[in-house]
C-alpha cells in the first residue's frame, strides 16, 4: 500500500498544506469577530497562550500518530492499538473524524459558496453587469446553491489530483498570496480615521477580564478549530510527511503560522471595524456587544468598501478572493480525510473516490443551503463544538494511554535522534496525558451546557 501513497516531497511543501489547512474562515473572520466580541486584547492573550500551550500539544499528537500509521486516520489509530476494544475505539475515532470532516465541508462550503459569490461582485460591478452585481449581492436559494457547488467542485479538482500535484502545489501558490493580500489590505486600512482606535482596542488588554471562564473556553475552542484538530485531517497530513523530517519542529511552525495569521487578520478586520463605524455603520450595540456576528462580514465590510469609491471595489474584490483563498486551502483537506480512507480502505482509484464522496458532500450542502434557518447552525454545532473537542480529546488519549511509551519515542525520534534530551520529550507526554484531556473535556463540557 505505501508504494502507491503520496508524500509531500518537500518541508516547504508540507508546512503550506497544513498551514493552508489551519488557516481558513476561522481565523481571518471567526478569531478577529471573537476577538472583538470577548474583551478585546484579553481574548488575543489568552488565545495565544492556549494555542501553544494546548493547541499544539494535541497537533503534534494528531501528526504523530499519522506519521508513525502511514495511512488514513483509522488503519493510523488501529496500529498503535494492542487489544481488541482499542482496535474498535480507533476504528470509532478515525472514522468519527473523517464523518466530522465531510459535515464541516458541508458547511464551510455554503460560507465560501458566499465569499466566491461576493469575490465576483465587484468584478460584474466594474464590467457594467449591474443587475448580476445585485444578484451576487443578495441572498438567494439559487445562487446560494450554486456557489455551494462551484466551491464543491473546486475543492474536488484539486483533491483528484493527488497529494504533490494536488494538494502542496496549491497550498504552495495560494498561501503566499492570501499573506500578500492581507498585508496589502492592512496598510490600506490604517489609513482611514477610526483605524486606531480599533488598533487600541485589539492590542491594549483589559487584565481584569482575562481569567473569565466564557473568555477562556472561547478561546481554547477557537484554537482547535483553528487547527483543524479532532477532524483526522491532521493525522493524515501527517501520514504524508517523510520520516526523515523532525516532526517537533514542523508542527512548531503550522502552529507560528496558524496564530501569526489570526493575529494578523486581528489588524485588519478589528479596525476595519471601527473605520466602519467612524463611516456610520452600525456595528456594536448601546451595551458595547457586536451586532450580528455571522453576517458582519458581509453588512459591514460591503459598507465600508462602497465608501471608498471606486477604489473600494478594487478592495473588496481582493480582500474576497483573499477569504476564498483560504476556505480553498482549509477545504481540500476536509475532502482529503474521508478520500484518503476510501482509497486506501476500498482500493477505490482516487478520481473515483474523490469525485463520488465530494458528490455526497454536496448533496448534503445543498440539503443545508434548502433548510438554512434549521440545520446550518445545528451542524457547526454538532461538529465544531461537540464532535471536534471530543475526537480532539480521544486522540491525546490514544497517544497517553495507549501507545507505548518506549514505541512513541521511537516514532518521535525519525528525522530527531536527540528528543529524548529536549524539554519536549520531558514534558509534553504527561501534557498529553493528563493537562489536554482535562481541558479539552472542559471546553467539551462547556459546548455542551452552553
Ligand atoms: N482550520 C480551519 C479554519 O480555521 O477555518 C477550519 C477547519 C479546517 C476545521 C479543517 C476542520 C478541518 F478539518
Amino acid at each position: 500500500m505505501s508504494a502507491v501513497r503520496g508524500e509531500f516531497s518537500s518541508r516547504f511543501g508540507f508546512i503550506m498544506a497544513a498551514a493552508g489547512s489551519a488557516v481558513g474562515l476561522g481565523n481571518i473572520w471567526g478569531f478577529p469577530t471573537q476577538t472583538a466580541s470577548n474583551g478585546g486584547a484579553a481574548f488575543l492573550i489568552a488565545y495565544l497562550v492556549l494555542a501553544f500551550f494546548l493547541a499544539y500539544p494535541a497537533l503534534m499528537a494528531e501528526l504523530i500518530i499519522g506519521r508513525h500509521g502511514q495511512a488514513n486516520a483509522v488503519t493510523s489509530l488501529k496500529k498503535i492499538s494492542a487489544h481488541k476494544w482499542q482496535k474498535h475505539f480507533a476504528f470509532m475515532v478515525g472514522f468519527g473524524g473523517i464523518l466530522c470532516a465531510g459535515f464541516i465541508l458541508s458547511f464551510y462550503a455554503i460560507v465560501a459558496g458566499w465569499m466566491l459569490s461576493a469575490t465576483l461582485e465587484p468584478i460584474a460591478s466594474v464590467v457594467g453587469l449591474n443587475q448580476t452585481a445585485t444578484w451576487l449581492g443578495e441572498q438567494s436559494l439559487i445562487r446560494n446553491v450554486l456557489f455551494t457547488l462551484i466551491f464543491i467542485a473546486l475543492t474536488i479538482l484539486i483533491i483528484s489530483r493527488g497529494v504533490e500535484n494536488g494538494i502542496e502545489k496549491w497550498s504552495k501558490r495560494l498561501m503566499p498570496a492570501l499573506l500578500l493580500i492581507l498585508f496589502a489590505l492592512i496598510a490600506y486600512v490604517m489609513t482611514q480615521d477610526g483605524a486606531i482606535e480599533g488598533l487600541q482596542a485589539y492590542l491594549i488588554p483589559d487584565f481584569s477580564s482575562i481569567l473569565d471562564a466564557n473568555l477562556l473556553v472561547s478561546a481554547l475552542g477557537q484554537a482547535f478549530f483553528s487547527l483543524s484538530l479532532g477532524t483526522s485531517v491532521m493525522i493524515i497530513y501527517g501520514s504524508y510527511i517523510s520520516k526523515k523530517e523532525n516532526l517537533v519542529s514542523l508542527g512548531a511552525y503550522v502552529t507560528l503560522i496558524d496564530v501569526f495569521i489570526a493575529f494578523v487578520a486581528g489588524l485588519l478586520i478589528i479596525p476595519a471595524m471601527y473605520v466602519a463605524q467612524a463611516q456610520g455603520v452600525e456595528i456594536f450595540s448601546a451595551t458595547g456587544e457586536l451586532l450580528s456576528e455571522d453576517t458582519l462580514v458581509f453588512q459591514v465590510l460591503p459598507a465600508l468598501f462602497d465608501g471608498m469609491g471606486n477604489a473600494g471595489l478594487y478592495i473588496g474584490f481582493a480582500f474576497f478572493a483573499l477569504m476564498s483563498i483560504a476556505a480553498l486551502t482549509s477545504s481540500i483537506s476536509m475532502l482529503e480525510a474521508p478520500v484518503s480512507y476510501t482509497v486506501e480502505r476500498f482500493s477505490v482509484k482516487r478520481l473515483h473516490a474523490t469525485w463520488l464522496i465530494g458528490a455526497l458532500i454536496a448533496l448534503v450542502s445543498v440539503v443545508i443551503v434548502c433548510n438554512l434557518g434549521s440545520l446550518f447552525g445545528l451542524v457547526i454545532t454538532i461538529t465544531t463544538k461537540i464532535a471536534q473537542p471530543l475526537l480532539g480529546l480521544m486522540c491525546c488519549l490514544f497517544v497517553g494511554w495507549i501507545w507505548y511509551r518506549s514505541s512513541l519515542l521511537k516514532a518521535i525520534q525519525q528525522g530527531n535522534p536527540s528528543v529524548h534530551n529536549t524539554l519536549f520529550w520531558k514534558i509534553w507526554p504527561w501534557y498529553t496525558k493528563f493537562v489536554c484531556p482535562c481541558a479539552i473535556g472542559l471546553v467539551f463540557l462547556h459546548s455542551l451546557l452552553s
